[in-house]
């Protein structure tokens, strides 16, 4: 197959949504099924269509949609096109990002927009969300996403604020998680999504599984007073749960720590003698670009993985 100029990639994904047929009562798959498939411009198109046929055979889309879907892409790669394929068009990866602190524009919200923007340069669509303007709360034990049968089986049936975030990430293609670390673990706020979040995806069996279909990658990133000594020694565990947790929902996952940071725009008008402020200055004069190029990086990373 011909390569274009002007292509980023050498890469080209097709995703489609497609209606599934009636399943086996076993089955994860229900109403719509992603169809998400990567491929090297140099496969030929017999290839790309055998390896959808393969995914449509697991997810019980028919043969005749995919070689149509397949058949669009091809165009498109010939177009020219590196975005995503999707049935009826084009569109771009998304990365969605959570913000879990209160200060929108601070140590959290300024590496989650970092991300974003590693993400936005290799050509995805970004988002950011800040949890705090929403109105929701945590999980209520309800169990309608455990349903045999249930309408609401590994969704959230709670109606609320963060509904369209959960929306969102069931069709995003990579997640980045933020939070500061308030009392040695992440914020109410992001502890609540978290259990919206994750719990629907996660299934009672032996082993557990998750629901959530596909693999996207995800990403936490932490912000703290303390020094990374610190972090290790009372932190870690909170933060390897939530790697744990992600990597079982979503596959791969990283975390990224920032340590002593700028807490106060001005220390003279608070009682603060926990450390000398200065170094907390310098530290972000020194150090936490340092933190915002790899946020950058790791964006780029999330995007690229994901494409
Ligand atoms: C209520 C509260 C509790 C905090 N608890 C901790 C803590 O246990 N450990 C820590 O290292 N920092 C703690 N901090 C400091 C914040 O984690 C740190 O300043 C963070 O970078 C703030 O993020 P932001 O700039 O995005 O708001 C706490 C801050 C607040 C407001």
């Amino acid at each position: 197959m011909p390569t274009q100029k002007g292509l980023r990639s050498s890469r080209i994904r097709i995703h489609a949504l497609l209606p599934v047929p009636a399943q086996p009562e076993a089955s994860p798959y229900r109403g719509n099924c992603h169809i998400r498939s990567t491929f090297h411009l140099s496969q030929s198109a017999t290839h790309i269509f055998k390896s959808s046929a393969e995914e449509s055979f697991q997810t019980g889309v028919g043969n005749a949609e995919v070689f149509t879907l397949v058949h669009l892409a091809i165009e498109c790669i010939l177009a020219g096109n590196n975005g995503m394929f999707c049935s009826g068009g084009i569109s771009k990866m998304k990365v969605l990002a959570i913000n879990g602190s209160p200060r929108k524009k601070w140590n959290t919200g300024i590496l989650l927009e970092k991300a974003l923007e590693g993400a936005a340069s290799v050509g995805a669509e970004t988002e950011l969300v800040h949890l705090y303007d929403l109105s929701f709360k945590g999980c209520t034990s309800c169990f309608a996403c455990k349903l045999k049968d249930g309408r609401s089986y590994g969704k959230c049936a709670m109606r609320d604020g963060l509904t369209p975030v959960l929306d969102k990430v069931h069709s995003a293609d990579a997640l980045v998680l933020g939070s500061p670390i308030y009392f040695g673990t992440v914020t109410g706020e992001m502890r609540s999504c978290m259990e919206r979040l994750l719990f629907p995806y996660l299934t009672y069996t032996r082993p557990p599984a998750s629901l959530f279909g596909r693999k996207i990658p995800t990403a936490f990133i932490y912000t703290m007073n303390v020094p990374e000594s610190m972090m290790k020694e009372h932190y870690h565990v909170h933060i390897e749960q939530n790697a744990n947790v992600l990597s079982r929902m979503f596959g791969q996952t990283e975390s990224l720590c920032s340590f002593e940071t700028l807490q106060f725009e001005d220390y003279d008008t608070v009682v603060f003698n926990y450390v000398n402020p200065e170094d907390r200055r310098e530290r972000r004069r020194t150090v936490f670009p340092e933190d915002c190029r790899k946020a950058f990086a790791m964006g780029a990373r999330m995007a690229q993985t994901s494409l």
